[in-house]
């Protein structure tokens, strides 16, 4: 298998629909161990948000969910913070085209409300950009977090309660799915976290009900698309029973 080619058809040994997730996690630690910024290592984590983009389609993920900043994030240093938006500025302007090329529809998941308004509006501009796109589904997280995002979701809900639009008797988990930012996205089937971490980190608590988990201890800037498929190989031995049993 080869990942250079975007336009390359699928292996149908491994074709699927697969929505992973991954906590993109190491970019500071790679930079630190090479004495560089740490923002260096996110420079580099974005290169591999490229790089693993393009190659979904070989291997056989259609949904691809990154969390980029989370909404603790903002106690990091200014310089940090800071770098970090004008890297996601950087990514959405430079990357709109190729993504177009490579059929990648390009949305956003968090509470875009506390981001700078030049942010937020080419959040809006890259969505409509790449909305017609089917390929590939990929969405970034910013200023995200799964208790936050499931705050939002109940006072939007209660909110239609309260002026009678939705019946409390109706609040199903599926009604509950589509108040959510991800209201978009089937379920992640895998989440992955690098670097060595094994925490959730508050990353699509709800979504991740039946989801599957690995842990690798590969930082973020060096996690490949090899990295991916070795991953995917093990998941797929995976049995996955959704709290059945196996007949
Ligand atoms: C966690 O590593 C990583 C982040 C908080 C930022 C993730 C951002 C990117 C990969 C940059 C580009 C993303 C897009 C979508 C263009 P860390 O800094 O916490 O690492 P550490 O635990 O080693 O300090």
């Amino acid at each position: 298998m080869t990942f250079d080619s975007p336009h390359s058809e699928p292996d149908p040994e491994s074709a699927t629909d697969l929505h992973v997730a991954v906590i993109m996690d190491g970019n500071g630690r790679w930079a630190t161990n090479r004495g560089w910024p740490r923002l260096v290592g996110h420079r580099k984590g974005a290169e591999r948000v490229r790089e693993m983009t393009a190659a979904c389609p070989s291997l056989g993920i259609r949904y691809l969910t990154l969390y980029a900043f989370s909404t603790e994030n903002w106690k990091r240093s200014t310089e940090e913070v800071l770098g970090l938006m004008s890297l996601f500025a950087r990514y959405i302007k430079r990357e709109a085209g190729r993504m177009n090329r490579e059929g990648v529809r390009l949305r956003f998941i968090g509470d875009r409300s506390r981001l700078d308004r030049k942010l937020r509006d080419l959040c809006d501009w890259v969505e409509a950009e790449t909305a017609q796109n089917t390929r590939v589904f990929l969405s970034v997280a910013i200023n995200y977090g799964g208790r936050d995002e499931i705050a939002r979701a109940t006072r939007a809900l209660a909110r239609d309660v309260a002026e009678g639009t939705l019946s409390p008797e109706d609040v199903t988990d599926g009604v509950i799915s589509r108040y959510l930012d991800t209201s978009f996205l089937p379920d992640p089937d895998l989440v992955v976290r690098t670097s060595g971490e094994t925490r959730v980190s508050n990353f699509l608590l709800w979504q991740a009900a039946y989801s599957e988990y690995v842990f690798t201890p590969v930082l973020w800037p060096d996690f490949t698309p090899e990295t991916m498929q070795t991953i995917l190989a093990s998941f797929k031995a995976r049995e996955r029973r959704f709290g059945g049993v196996v007949t």
